[in-house]
């Protein structure tokens, strides 16, 4: 059965990789990405393969532009079923050079943003009586793994990740919200020495996206196992 996703961050990295590999299912993607033209140029070669994929402007750190794009997405006839947040910043410095900016960003994204998507779409979601939420989270955000990274990385990403707890007990178990952590992944973020490629990030996040009914809540999965919050 085709369902609607909504990935964020996805003009490029395990965002396009995740948007792809749903479109490749046959699902029908909106591409989100802050600047609409990056996304509509990574859109471009998926929509020539074939593949439904629409590009939406979103920039998550701005509540003017998650409505706009949750506006645009309605106004299309499309209720979204599968919202990944996937867009990170990652602001490579210790906690106490940090500006007020950077700080405000690293919470806005992978905080607040995804909360208010949430917000947005769970009432659809409900209504159908199916969603899945995938949180695109970190290893860094993990207490028992240490909480690396550096700034507010691992801080703002363990606030995803008690963010999904929370927002699983609260929503109807055909709703499943899980977080995952990609690995070490070939990105911008990740460098060039990392040794995974986008498409090996993107895998455990298109399994929670496509979980059948029986399938977890709550967790926090890597490899498409169960890791320790
Ligand atoms: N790479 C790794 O090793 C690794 C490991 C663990 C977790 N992760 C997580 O995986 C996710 C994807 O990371 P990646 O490695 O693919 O990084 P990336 O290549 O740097 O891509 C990050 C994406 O997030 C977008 N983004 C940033 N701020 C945004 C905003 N305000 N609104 C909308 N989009 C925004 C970027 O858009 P622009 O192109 O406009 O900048 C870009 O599309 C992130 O959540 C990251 O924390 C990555």
């Amino acid at each position: 059965m085709q369902r609607t996703a909504l990935v964020t961050g996805a003009n490029r990295g395990i965002g396009l990789a995740i948007a792809r590999r749903l479109a490749g299912l046959g699902h029908f993607v909106w591409l989100g990405a802050r600047d609409f033209r990056a996304g509509a140029e990574a859109a471009d070669p998926l929509r020539r393969a074939g593949l439904a994929v629409e590009p939406v402007e979103l920039d998550v750190a701005d509540p003017a532009s998650i409505e706009a794009a949750v506006q645009r997405i309605l106004s299309a006839g499309r209720t979204v079923e599968i919202l990944v947040n996937n867009a990170g910043v990652l602001h490579d410095k210790p906690l106490l050079k940090l500006t007020e900016d950077e700080f405000a960003e690293s919470i806005a994204v992978h905080l607040t943003g995804p909360l208010r998507l949430v917000q947005l779409l769970a009432p659809g979601m409900v209504e159908r009586r199916w969603g899945r939420i995938v949180n695109v989270s970190s290893g860094w955000g993990s207490f028992a793994e240490g909480l690396g990274g550096p700034g507010l990385y691992g801080v703002t990403k363990a606030a995803l990740n008690a963010l999904t707890l929370r927002l699983a007990n609260e929503l109807p178990a055909c709703i499943k919200v899980n977080a995952m952590c990609p690995g070490w992944v070939r990105t911008r973020m990740g460098g060039a020495q990392a040794p995974r490629t986008p498409e090996e990030g993107a895998d455990t996040a298109v399994w929670l996206a496509t979980l059948p009914e029986d399938g977890p809540t709550g967790g926090f999965f890597r490899d498409r196992r169960k890791i320790a919050w």
